[in-house]
């Protein structure tokens, strides 16, 4: 059981994140608009797969076929990208933190046998069934979770999950003027240039390659050692 502090921020990110999806989980998902359909809310994910995933298929796949891999996803909310990672690569295992969040993603995945979701705890994979997984991924998640300490420890999770070279590919909050709160779960924690390089060193990965360093969309390439 974490310590006390920590444990009421992994709950306040759980009450907090349910009442957004109750009220609105498209729309705190992906603040672009309000009103999203079926169609335009997964047709953006399929846009954050071609942007993020399919510009980059070499680190990615490394040579193997992507119907044959086994990828995790941290933070799925409604599903949005899960299901676009589900229509390209073999399995897909994604967790979030809140039980309505995972209700509307294991329904966007319902028609697509190779996606499970999970609910976790906030900051660990350890309701993820085995292991040597081929790729992870996670986009807008830890730009909202005001402990540094919750994603060092999901960094650390998913190098325990990859296979040694696989790629864990993901975005942070990048710009360090901005200030948190534990009790804030919108505002994530900012990380620079050098605390993603350390915290990739201690967490067993490479950190290959960065981009955005300073800014909201600081992308981070850190491969398994
Ligand atoms: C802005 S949404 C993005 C969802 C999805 N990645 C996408 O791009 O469509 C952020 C998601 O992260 C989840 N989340 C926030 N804190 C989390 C934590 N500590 N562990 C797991 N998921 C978390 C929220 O419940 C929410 O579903």
């Amino acid at each position: 059981m974490p310590e006390l502090p920590l444990q009421n921020t992994l709950e306040k990110m759980r009450a907090d994140w349910d009442a957004r999806a109750r009220e609105n989980a498209r729309y705190y998902v992906n603040t672009a608009t309000e009103e999203w359909t079926d169609e335009t809310f997964f047709a953006s994910g399929e846009r954050t797969i071609a942007e993020e995933i399919l510009t980059d298929m070499t680190n990615i796949c490394q040579g193997r076929e992507p119907k044959q891999m086994k990828v995790l996803e941290i933070g799925c909310g409604a599903g949005r990208v899960t299901r676009a990672l589900a229509n390209l690569f073999g399995e897909v295992h994604a967790v979030d933190v809140s039980g309505e969040m995972v209700a509307r993603a294991t329904r966007a995945v319902e028609n697509l046998p190779g996606a499970h979701v999970y609910q976790n705890n906030g900051m660990d994979l350890s309701v993820i069934p085995g292991d040597n997984f081929d790729f992870a991924f996670s986009t807008i998640v830890f730009q909202h979770i005001p402990s540094r300490e919750v994603i060092e420890n999901y960094v650390r999770e998913v190098s325990r999950l990859l296979r040694p070279g696989a790629l864990f590919k993901f975005q942070v909050q990048g710009d360090t003027s901005i200030k948190t709160t534990e009790d804030d779960t919108w505002l994530g924690v900012p990380f620079s240039d050098a605390d993603a390089v350390a915290m990739a060193e201690r967490c067993g990965f490479e950190p290959r390659y960065r981009h955005g360093a300073g800014e909201q969309y600081f992308w981070l390439w850190f491969f398994k050692k």
